[in-house]
């Protein structure tokens, strides 16, 4: 008697292939038992990783070369100019004062930042930058095999955090003309979904979200956790933030950072609002220390003195990007109405704008709408970067 490979069979090897030779006696087991033994399409046989992770691909931000020196780096939506003074020299005070060698301590930051987001402090926790939010939510609120609403064309870890989960995506597309798909969003709401992801505005199209539709989509949908990105927050009018709501909405979960305005995505620090049950749960998964000192005392002096904050904000809101705006309309580039530091344009030539930019040292980001079109992502910095960006860009076209 053989095996189902044929080899001979012993007693020995007989109890090792148990199931096989079993299988080999009846053709449908014998397939089934295939099924069973094969690696799922994309996995590899022996590898100990979750199948479904194993077909995962990681987020690779272009990240390499750039330079401030260099460059104007106006392909990562980054405040484009250095925080100031007070911010830096916390940092190196920090260093000198020889104190790397003890784990973080975190003192009454989770308190200065619920007052700064207007929410008691139960209702607030700090992350590893928001990036780390929306991995905490999505790995706290959602099973595998539920299902995520993801608005396309988007920021890009919303999917990751979604496929680490094994979830079923369904994307809605935002567009140049209606903006946020609303309508779609809520029929795709189904008793599967378990995350509704609301960036707002949204990356890389600058989309701004109605408050009255996240309030109506949350509302909709009690049983998925929804999470509003508000990374770029600073930069939105008053009365666009969902932070109010998160004591009466038990399924909201608010996303903000201090990567951006302030000045600090090489520390990584960012935070999430919610509910007092979500942010204790929350709390339970993440690391004691997934946020390191430099962080905490550059943010600490960050809050101390915050008008570097809404000087950059207000130099870009009411001079920069309505002189970009301008240009763009005067040119006939078309572009998508943007709420935040950056708009997403499309030049005749994306491809060679790009790298015309490139040559005189300006950098910024290609990306492709829901609908497979590539256009450009430009950041906006100061008035004085935007002039420098539009008397190089009348150059080419
Ligand atoms: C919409 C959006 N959310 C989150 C992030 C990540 O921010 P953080 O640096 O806080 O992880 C980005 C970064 O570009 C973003 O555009």
């Amino acid at each position: 008697m053989t095996g189902w490979r044929g080899e001979p069979l012993t007693m020995r090897n007989h109890g090792e292939t148990r199931g096989r030779v079993l299988a080999a006696c009846n053709e449908a087991l014998h397939a089934a038992a295939l099924a069973q033994l094969s690696p799922p399409e994309g996995s590899s046989a022996g590898c100990v990783i979750k199948p479904h992770l194993q077909r995962l691909t990681p987020y690779l931000p272009p990240l390499d070369g750039r330079s401030a020196n260099q460059h104007l780096l106006l392909d990562f939506n980054e405040r484009t100019v250095p925080p100031p003074p007070h911010v830096t020299s916390a940092i190196t005070a920090h260093v000198a004062s020889g104190t790397t060698q003890q784990y973080p301590q975190y003192g009454d930051i989770n308190e200065r930042i619920a007052a700064y987001a207007g929410v008691p402090p139960s209702q607030c926790m700090f992350t590893n930058g928001s990036d780390q939010g929306i991995d905490l939510i999505v790995r706290c609120c959602c099973p595998g095999g539920t299902e995520a609403i993801v608005p396309a064309p988007t920021f890009a870890m919303y999917e990751q955090a979604a496929g680490a989960e094994d979830l079923v995506i369904k994307r809605p597309w935002f567009t140049r003309e209606a903006g946020f798909p609303t309508a779609e969003v809520l029929a795709a709401v189904s008793p599967a979904t378990s995350l509704i992801v609301l960036s707002n505005p949204n990356n890389p199209t600058g989309t701004a979200i109605p408050t009255a539709d996240m309030v109506t989509i949350a509302e909709a949908a009690p049983h998925a956790a929804v999470l509003v990105d508000e990374c770029y927050y600073e930069f939105m009018p008053p009365g666009s933030s969902m932070a109010a709501e998160v004591g009466r909405l038990r399924n909201l979960f608010v996303t903000r950072t201090f990567s951006k305005t302030w000045g600090l995505p090489s520390l990584r620090i960012g935070y999430i609002l919610s509910a007092e049950e979500n942010i204790n749960a929350l709390c339970c998964v993440r690391g004691p220390y997934d946020i390191n000192q430099l962080a905490v005392v550059a943010l600490r002096a960050a809050l101390d003195d915050p008008q570097y904050v809404s000087d950059f904000v207000a130099e870009h809101n009411n001079k920069a990007r309505p002189a970009l705006e301008d240009f763009l309309a005067e040119a006939g580039v078309a572009f998508w109405p943007s709420a935040a530091n950056y708009v997403f344009c499309y030049f005749p030539d994306p491809t060679a704008t790009e790298k015309a930019l490139r040559a005189e040292g300006i950098l910024v980001r290609p990306k492709k709408d829901a609908s497979g079109t590539l256009g450009l992502r430009v950041s906006i910095g100061t008035l004085a970067q935007t002039e420098r960006l539009i008397a190089t860009l009348r150059r080419f076209l």
